[in-house]
């Protein structure tokens, strides 16, 4: 592969340097899991897939779910890896991300095998602060998360809505014992004060892509799997996540519908009453 620069390491194509994805290759939708397996398993619910491309962590099909193209592309284990996967993929024409994780829930009333749905997350991880200062927010966008709850509502999950925290360690950074039962200090009672703060769950890159979805100005969203619960100690890993991938695939459609409805009405954003032919033409 030969690369243009070191500063802009892509083919003459644009094919990218870790993802080796080019345009035309992807949608501008894309679900992002952590593990390239779960590339396959979304695959796998759509009317067609392709294999785009592997390499590293990085594992990239599209397809076709109910009529929209669609793509998903892994991002590996946390935010380094995932600012990388956003940084290629926009390169090459994505402009709607949807994060499809797993995750532990820090409350009782949230069970393992319930579906979370990111309003937006605390960063707790490093990568977004080397893009832009802590104060900056690290929010979902609002069209994303509504078409998140309005595909939970239609296939029937349970489902809760609220804020996350992102770390970037899975271990002491979320206030698991390290080895030989090691906390440090900064994790002592990160658990209580999350709960207390209200947020909802643990995770390792949301706040990473919420942080660039506002910077760079693309769409960006979060539904995970809750497969283990901190506060019972259950952990099941696999619990809800064909759920997490069909209210994500769901939820492209219906982005996809809203976009055409807003290219049709010259509109910039969602609202209500801009819905109001969609809703009655039961989603059309
Ligand atoms: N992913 C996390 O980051 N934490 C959990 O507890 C489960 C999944």
């Amino acid at each position: 592969m030969k690369l243009k620069s070191a500063e802009r390491p892509e083919s003459e194509e644009g094919l990218q340097y870790h993802l080796r994805v080019k345009p035309g290759d992807v949608s501008k939708y894309v679900l992002l899991p952590g593990d390239p397996e779960r590339v396959k398993r979304i695959a796998s619910f759509w009317d067609d897939a392709w294999h785009v491309s592997s390499h590293r962590e990085f594992t990239t099909y599209t397809g076709k779910y109910r009529g929209v193209l669609i793509s998903s592309t892994s991002t590996g284990i946390g935010a380094p890896s995932t600012a990388i996967a956003i940084e290629e993929l926009l390169r090459v024409g994505a402009d709607t991300f949807i994060r499809v994780g797993t995750t532990g829930s820090l409350h009782k009333w949230i069970e393992v095998g319930d579906i979370i749905i990111s309003t937006g997350a605390v960063r707790l991880e490093g990568t977004s602060k080397l893009y832009v200062m802590l104060e900056y927010p690290a929010l979902a966008s609002y069209e994303v998360v509504l078409a998140l709850i309005e595909a939970a509502e239609s296939i029937g999950v349970k489902y809760h809505v609220g804020l996350s925290a992102s770390s970037d360690s899975f271990y002491v950074g979320q206030e698991r014992p390290g080895f030989g039962g090691y906390i440090p200090p900064a994790s002592r009672g990160l658990i209580e004060h999350l709960k207390r703060v209200n947020v909802l769950n643990f995770e390792m890159e949301a706040s990473l892509i919420f942080t660039l979805s506002n910077l760079y100005g693309f769409r960006s969203g979060m539904v995970c799997a809750t497969i283990a619960n901190r506060d019972t100690g259950e952990i099941i890993p696999d619990a809800g996540v064909d759920e997490a991938i069909r209210v994500a695939n769901e939820a492209v459609k219906i982005i996809s519908e809203w976009d055409l409805v807003k290219e049709r009405k010259n509109r910039k954003h969602v609202y209500p009453s801009l819905l109001k032919e969609w809703l009655v033409g039961g989603g059309k």
